[in-house]
């Protein structure tokens, strides 16, 4: 049996076997689900309800060269200017030149996006504007696009008779010839996945898994993402082998809602495309005096313009400030955000609206390739838990949700061309073990880790780093790790326990990432290195044991 954890004797456990399986319910999930569920036999596996994830939370849009006006040209050079030199060119051309077959796609899936009247008098869709974008090309959904995007992907995935989901299941690890100590290359063969209402542990087999799970920002205290967010994909790929790249380039969103109460809600980059303007508590604008871009130059240099203003004066948040704008545009460009905001006695078509900057994408992650394949035969990753070189170090706003559509259309061909040689799915997987484990004693060790990993990656690992303060979390992050590893020998695991295992390991990668990057370049600012390299090169880790926790 696999070394892991006690619990129901073998009949009660089950096991499933599948063609493709996919971790994770997101754009990217759901969309290679729907491009192979004709040809192969597909199990989807959230670890929480379908639709939740980042994906359903996504508001200013997709960006794709819509119309006359823009370029593939303009789109590469937007995308490669705001990745500081380090976006992977063939992957920003592979990816731009795919963005309008991706959002005719998604139109033929039912997905609704805003249309406006055009100066023809026909009805076109709207494109907006986001930082870093020099051509308005963000279609979107009012201020709501990833709802609209995941909940119509979700209906047409429940209705597939070749798919299966399985919500409320969190794979715990993947199973890989090498782990299971057999000759050959180290293909993977499927994972463990709990089954969170029975608690027990499942094993699946399949001829091929995707990794879609999304990002890592719950590593941070002051985040953007939803609770799903905590690095699972990259922690199990690194775990089986793979090679993960750029971890220290953590996105910042510059404004999210500072308020007691909100726990996280994002003021759409939109706002400022449509002529936001960024205030300090007296009312002075001052991102002119950092780019002159201003408001729309991209997200690195407005979080960092941000959080200077913020600590040099010791104020709590900025301001953003769109009420000099018809109350009427506002309220049918904003409908969420406006009505979110009344929520907390905010009337952002009157009032300036308190905003502070928070973790909100990984750019980094499970290496791949333009086939979305990555180091292990068998496993593919795509959208936010892989790395392809789209984003480099900053990831231009918007073509997040286009990576996770071209990357699932990429590993869909790819698996489909496949499908007639792959090896048949393993019928011999152990498993789970769980003889040696017990009930945990006290639950608080793991909530007391959470939160300490959480505010030291705040604190330590934020916006502006330096070598003391990487050093830090280093030290605190090994001692965190080597509990984790001892809880979890010993005791029963459950999804909390799983989440920070994975958390702390996503936690040292970028800690690691960031010490080996001696400059200052995109969103990792270091007051040791200010300066730029002269060469431009990805941080690459490589796993030094395939198997190691
Ligand atoms: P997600 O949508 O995050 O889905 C991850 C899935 O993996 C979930 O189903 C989850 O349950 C599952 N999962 C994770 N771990 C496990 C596990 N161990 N076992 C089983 N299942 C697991 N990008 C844009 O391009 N445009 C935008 O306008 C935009 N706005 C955004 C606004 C917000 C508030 C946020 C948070 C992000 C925004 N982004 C935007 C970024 C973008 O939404 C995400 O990068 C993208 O949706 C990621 O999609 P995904 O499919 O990779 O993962
Ligand atoms: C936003 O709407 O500001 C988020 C866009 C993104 O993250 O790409």
């Amino acid at each position: 049996t696999a070394p892991g954890v006690a619990l129901p004797p073998a009949s009660m456990q089950s096991s499933h076997t599948t063609d493709v399986l996919i971790v994770g319910s997101g754009v990217a999930g759901l969309s290679l689900a729907l491009r192979l569920a004709d040809t192969a036999k597909v199990i989807v596996l959230a670890k929480a309800d379908l639709t939740q994830g980042s994906s359903l939370y996504a508001q200013g849009g997709v960006a794709a060269v819509l119309n006359d006006t823009d370029s593939f040209g303009a789109h590469i050079q937007d995308t490669l200017q705001a990745g500081g030199g380090l976006c992977h060119p063939d992957t920003v051309e592979y990816t731009v030149q795919r963005g309008p077959a991706a959002i005719r796609w998604l139109i033929d899936q039912g997905v609704g996006f805003t249309r406006e009247l055009g100066t023809d008098g026909r009805p076109h869709y709207h494109l907006t504007r986001e930082g870093g974008h020099s051509h308005r090309r963000v279609i979107h959904t009012a201020d709501a696009t990833g709802k609209a995007m995941e909940t119509t992907l979700a209906g047409r995935v429940r209705a597939h008779p070749n798919i299966t989901l399985l919500e409320n299941h969190i794979a715990v690890d993947l199973i890989t010839r090498r782990k299971l100590g057999r000759d050959g290359d180290n293909r993977v063969l499927g994972l463990y996945a709990l089954n969170k209402p029975s608690g027990h542990v499942e094993v699946f087999s399949a001829r091929f898994v995707m990794l879609a799970t999304g990002g890592a920002s719950k590593v941070y205290l002051y985040t953007s993402n939803p609770d799903t967010s905590t690095g699972d994909g990259v922690a199990m790929a690194w775990r089986a082998g793979c090679r993960v790249a750029n971890m220290e380039f953590i996105q910042f969103h510059p404004t999210c809602l500072y308020h007691p109460l909100a726990r996280t809600l994002l003021i759409t980059e939109a706002v400022r495309g449509e002529g936001g303007r960024l205030l300090l508590p007296d009312g002075k604008p001052f991102m002119q005096a950092h780019d002159p871009r201003g408001e729309l130059a991209s997200r690195d240099v407005v979080a960092r313009a941000i959080d200077f203003e913020m600590k040099r004066r010791g104020l709590d948040c900025v301001y953003l400030d769109i009420s000099h704008k018809p109350a009427d545009f506002v309220r049918a460009h904003f409908p969420t955000i406006y009505a979110r905001l009344k929520e907390y006695g905010i009337d952002m078509t009157r009032q300036k609206i308190p905003v502070v900057p928070a973790a909100h994408y990984t750019c980094g992650g499970i290496m791949t390739d333009l086939h979305a394949r990555t180091d292990l035969p068998g496993l593919y990753a795509a959208g936010e838990c892989a790395f392809t070189g789209l984003h480099g170090a900053n990831r231009l706003a918007s073509n997040s949700l286009l990576e996770c559509l071209v990357f699932a259309e990429a590993a869909a061909d790819d698996i489909r061309a496949q499908l007639a040689q792959a090896p048949a799915a393993a019928t011999d997987l152990p498993l789970w073990d769980e003889s040696r484990v017990s009930d945990a004693d006290e639950l608080v060790v793991v909530s007391h880790n959470w939160d300490e990993l959480r505010r030291f990656m705040w604190d330590y690992v934020g916006i502006v780093r330096t070598n003391k303060r990487l050093e830090r979390a280093q030290h605190r992050v090994k001692l965190l790790r080597e509990e984790i590893r001892e809880y979890y020998s010993n005791f029963r695991i459950n999804s909390d326990l799983i989440e920070l295992r994975n958390l702390a390991l996503v936690a040292e990668l970028i800690i690691r990432s960031a010490q080996e990057r001696h400059e200052s370049r995109g969103l990792h600012y270091s007051r040791d290195y200010p300066q730029l390299a002269g060469e431009a090169r990805d941080t690459v880790l490589t796993p030094e044991h395939s198997a190691g926790a």
